[in-house]
């Protein structure tokens, strides 16, 4: 939640930092701020996007080649432009952006009263930097030692800038459970939440860790201490993206462009982890600990959002093919259940950002209890990578739009591998078969190129249901989570409210919802039970549902029932997910935008949820 950049340097601040914001704007972008120091401490901000921000800048008092900048998904206090970043100190010497949540602000806040602040914003962020200003003052200390005095005294997550007007050659920055980067220029710095600020000026950055802060000058050099001022040295790394990457290439969209992509991410997913015709799976995190992954009692796989979605499919996955006990867990539960975890257990936490704060307390808690945690996470060096013990990464590449794509289809090809793995090394998959998913996963990407030629088919079914109110998706087996992820994308970029659940589970409840204006998608692409599927459909249109069924061409009954048919090609039953997913993906994105729907930054929602 929330993006931040900082500018120190040479260069003119303002247009970069402009830039910068509007790439992080899927972390939030419910009101956009910025401050510059040239001489004075000139602040602009305003509720709604950076566009609107945009407007009110005062031409001529933009130029200062230090500043920070803020994009906002509200906590404390509504989205207006008194609550938007950047926040000043009482003296106005101190401007501070915050990524976060300081959870004891109100008793800080309450002290500083007494001792004469007064407070112009209801949000946590302003509290902290009179906190810090006040360290300041009494501790007639510098800026840096006063952030991290100040910190010590802070319970909860951060990412925060500070720019201070008597010294316009420093930036202190700092974190604790949310991100951070900083990008090392020819002769300038740049901080940003996360690399894409930063690709376009240079590719060598440091990521600070967890409880750090950094001092940036503007004379080329840097530190980092811990918040128990211990000195650290973080090597240089190097981006590995492109700038395309995190542009629109030609697609109106960020999301429809991720959902073509998904084939290439697929194969980027896959690329040197498997062969088919000599029939090997290597996934590095796996075989660093393969005794004891292969001893676990269980797996329990955490996560989130669509990446809770594609840890069901991990756990038909993993026990159907390696037929080890696997439990899914949404983190927010899992951390706040007290449950039975222990040093035999697996953990998988699956994360497209690898910044989600529910996961992160998940894994935590897992870690306390010594059970081995394995990471799948998209963004390359996020804090779930990092403090997981093993992992892999999806080389999905940025996944920008809100709604989740690409990264589920990374995400359940790796789910795939470590399958197809376990099994192999527990001898419950015959090579033959091994061989035969393993052909039939590397043909995948050519099989969701021909599912994306329905394009222009989808488009108009999805013209006829955009005025719905309700949508019911229905699968079994392996496309039950599917149909749980069909609904989540059209609820969070359409905001039509929609469900999905297992397709015989309907006649126990949501059968009651049916009638001629419910439209109900169907996944009946199962070679198994696929007559009790034809019996639901059956069901739907007894009552008059509108049926909309993703089937295979091979079909015989189910497109005699239906309203409308996708026909997707072929494949293995548990590669089925990977295919089926992607006319959902598309029905949504062509509904949310025929009801005019923002479909990369929808309402309420950001990319990368780092408050619990
Ligand atoms: O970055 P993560 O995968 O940990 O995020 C989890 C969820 O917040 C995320 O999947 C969310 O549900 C998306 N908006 C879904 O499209």
């Amino acid at each position: 939640m929330c993006g931040i950049v900082g500018y120190i340097g040479t260069r003119d601040a303002f247009p970069i930092i402009i830039k910068g914001l509007k790439r992080l704007e899927y972390r939030g972008y419910d009101s956009a701020g910025i401050a510059l120091l040239n001489g004075d401490m000139t602040v602009f901000k305003k509720a709604g996007k950076v566009s609107e921000l945009e407007k009110i800048v005062i031409p001529g008092e933009t130029i200062a080649n230090i500043g920070i900048g803020h994009t906002r998904w509200a906590t404390h206090g509504e989205p207006n432009d008194r609550n938007a970043h950047p926040h000043l100190s009482q003296s106005g010497n101190l401007a501070i952006i915050h990524n976060g949540i300081i959870e004891n602000y109100s008793s800080i806040k309450e002290e500083l009263s007494k001792r004469g602040y007064v407070f112009h914003s209801d949000t946590d962020t302003e509290v902290l930097v009179n906190l810090i200003e006040e360290v300041q003052k009494t501790e007639k200390t510098t800026l840096d030692n006063a952030v991290r005095i100040a910190l010590n005294e802070v319970v909860g997550a951060y990412a925060i800038v500070v720019l201070n007007k008597n010294n316009p050659d420093q930036l202190v920055a700092a974190r604790k459970g949310s991100p951070m980067v900083i990008g090392i220029g020819e002769d300038d710095f740049f901080i940003a939440s996360d690399a894409s600020p930063i690709i376009e000026y240079t590719k060598n950055v440091v990521y600070l860790d967890d409880q750090e802060y950094a001092v940036i000058n503007r004379n080329g050099t840097y530190s980092i201490r811990t918040l128990g001022n211990v000195e650290k040295s973080h090597a240089i790394q190097k981006l590995e993206f492109s700038l395309e990457a995190i542009e629109k290439g030609g697609f109106e969209h960020f999301m429809l462009k991720e959902i073509y992509e998904q084939p290439k991410a697929i194969e980027d997913a896959l690329r040197g982890r498997m062969n088919a015709s000599q029939g090997w799976i290597k996934l590095g995190g796996l075989n660093e600990f393969i005794n004891r992954i292969d001893n676990a009692g269980r797996f329990i796989v955490t996560a989130c959002g669509t990446s809770w979605h594609s840890g069901l499919i991990g756990e038909y996955l993993i026990e159907d093919l390696a037929r080890v006990p696997v439990e899914v867990e949404y983190a927010s539960e899992f951390r706040y259940r007290n449950p039975i975890i222990n040093e035999k257990d697996v953990v998988i936490a699956i994360s497209q950002s690898g910044e989600t704060a529910d996961t992160l307390a998940a894994i935590e808690l897992a870690k306390e209890r010594q059970a081995l945690v394995y990471g799948i996470c998209n963004v390359i060096g996020s804090s779930i990578a990092r403090t997981s013990h093993a992992g892999s990464y999806t080389h999905a590449g940025p996944e920008i739009g809100v709604a989740s794509t690409k990264a589920f289809s990374t995400q359940i090809s790796l789910l795939t591998l470590i399958a197809l793995q376990l099994a192999q090394v527990k001898g419950t998959i015959a090579t033959s078969k091994l061989r035969e998913i393993l052909y039939e996963l590397e043909n995948i990407p050519r099989k969701i190129e021909e599912t994306l030629l329905l394009d222009a088919q989808i488009k108009e079914i999805a013209a006829i249901y955009k005025d719905a109110t309700n949508f019911l998706y229905l699968g079994r087996g392996y496309n039950f989570p599917v149909a749980l992820e069909g609904a989540l994308k059209l609820k969070e970029i359409s905001y039509i409210h929609a469900e999905g659940y297992p397709a015989a589970e309907m006649k126990h409840g949501p059968i009651a919802l049916i009638d001629e204006n419910m439209p109900v998608v169907f996944l009946a692409t199962n070679q198994s039970a696929y007559e009790k599927i034809v019996s639901n459909v059956q069901e739907v249109k007894a009552r008059k549902g509108k049926i909309i069924a993703v089937i295979h061409k091979s079909d015989t009954q189910i497109r005699e029932l239906a309203d409308h048919i996708i026909e997707v090609p072929e494949t293995e039953e548990i590669l089925s997910p990977l295919i089926t997913i992607v006319p959902l993906q598309l029905l949504a994105y062509h509904i949310a935008i025929l009801r005019g729907c923002n479909v990369d930054q929808p309402r309420n929602l950001a990319k990368s949820v780092t408050v619990e």
